[in-house]
C-alpha cells in the first residue's frame, strides 16, 4: 500500500535498515525523523535513496528564509521524497522553500514539500500562551490554507484535522496523517497518542498518507503488522 509510511523511530541506521529490508514491498515509504537524523546524519538516507525507498525526512524546519531555503536544497540533494517545514515560519519562509525545493531538483521531480500547523501537543491553552488566541481548529486551517496559498504540496494533520482541512483546501492538496490507531494498528506497551483514528477511517476522513510507527516497528512481527493494516485498508476500500 503505497499509502502507508513507516516511521523508522529507533536509534540506528543499522536497525533502520534492517526495519526497511524486513518492510520493502509491504510499505510506500520510510519516515526518517529528527533522532535517527540526528544520531546517523544523511548517510542513513542516501542509504535509504540509494535502495529505492521513499524517504520523508520529518525534520520540520522552521527559520529565516534563506536558511530554510539552503536546508531545503541540502534535503532536495539528498533525493528525498518528501520534507516538512513549520506554516508558522510564514508566507515567504514557505515560498522559499518550495523554490529551493524546485531549483535543487534541477529536472528531477522535487520532492513534496509539506507544512506542519498546530503541532498535537499544543491545545487551546497552550496556543494561548504564545499568543494565539483562536481555537486549535482555526489555527490548523489558517496555518493549512496559508501553507496552499505559498505553494506548498500539503500538510501534516492529525486525524481529527484531516476532514475539514480536505474540506478547506480541496482534492489537489496532499494531507499526512499520523496517530493511527485501532482496528489493525495495536501497540502492546503504553501509548501516547490520544486523538486517534484507524487507518481507514483516517483515509476516508480524506488522508493521502498514513504515518504509522510503534504499531508496526515495535510489533513481534513488522512485517506481518504492516500486511495486515494493508489488508484492513484494502478490505474497506472494497467495501465502499
Ligand atoms: O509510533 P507512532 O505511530 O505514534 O508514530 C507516529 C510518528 O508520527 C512519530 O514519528 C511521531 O513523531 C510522528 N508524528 C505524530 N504526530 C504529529 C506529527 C508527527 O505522531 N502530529
Amino acid at each position: 500500500m503505497d499509502q502507508l509510511l513507516v516511521a523508522l523511530d529507533v536509534d540506528s541506521a543499522d536497525r533502520a535498515l534492517k526495519l526497511a529490508e524486513h518492510l520493502r514491498g509491504a510499505v510506500g515509504g520510510y519516515k526518517v525523523g529528527k533522532r535517527l537524523f540526528t544520531l546517523e546524519g544523511p548517510s542513513i538516507v542516501r542509504a535509504l535513496v540509494e535502495r529505492g525507498d521513499r524517504v520523508f525526512l520529518d525534520l520540520k524546519f522552521h527559520d529565516i528564509p534563506n536558511t530554510v531555503a539552503t536546508a531545503v536544497a541540502a534535503a532536495t540533494s539528498l533525493g528525498v521524497w518528501m520534507i516538512n517545514v513549520h506554516a508558522s515560519g510564514g508566507r515567504k519562509m514557505m515560498e522559499a522553500a518550495r523554490d529551493a525545493a524546485a531549483r535543487a531538483a534541477a529536472g528531477r521531480a522535487a520532492p513534496l514539500v509539506i507544512g506542519v500547523t498546530v503541532l498535537t501537543s499544543m491545545n487551546a491553552q497552550a496556543l494561548a500562551e504564545v499568543g494565539i488566541a483562536a481555537p486549535v481548529m482555526d489555527h490548523v486551517l489558517r496555518l493549512a490554507s496559508l501553507a496552499q496559498e505559498a505553494g506548498l504540496d500539503g500538510v501534516v494533520a492529525s486525524p481529527q484535522e484531516t476532514a475539514a482541512i480536505r474540506m478547506a483546501c480541496g482534492g489537489d492538496f496532499t494531507i499526512v496523517t499520523p496517530g493511527i490507531r485501532g482496528g489493525a494498528a495495536v501497540v502492546s506497551a503504553t501509548d501516547d497518542q490520544e486523538r486517534t483514528m484507524t487507518a481507514p477511517e483516517a483515509i476516508a476522513a480524506g488522508a493521502n498518507y498514513i504515518v504509522v510507527g510503534r504499531p508496526i516497528i515495535a510489533a513481534e512481527d513488522p512485517r506481518g503488522a504492516a500486511l495486515k493494516l494493508r489488508t484492513q485498508n484494502e478490505e474497506i476500500r472494497t467495501k465502499t
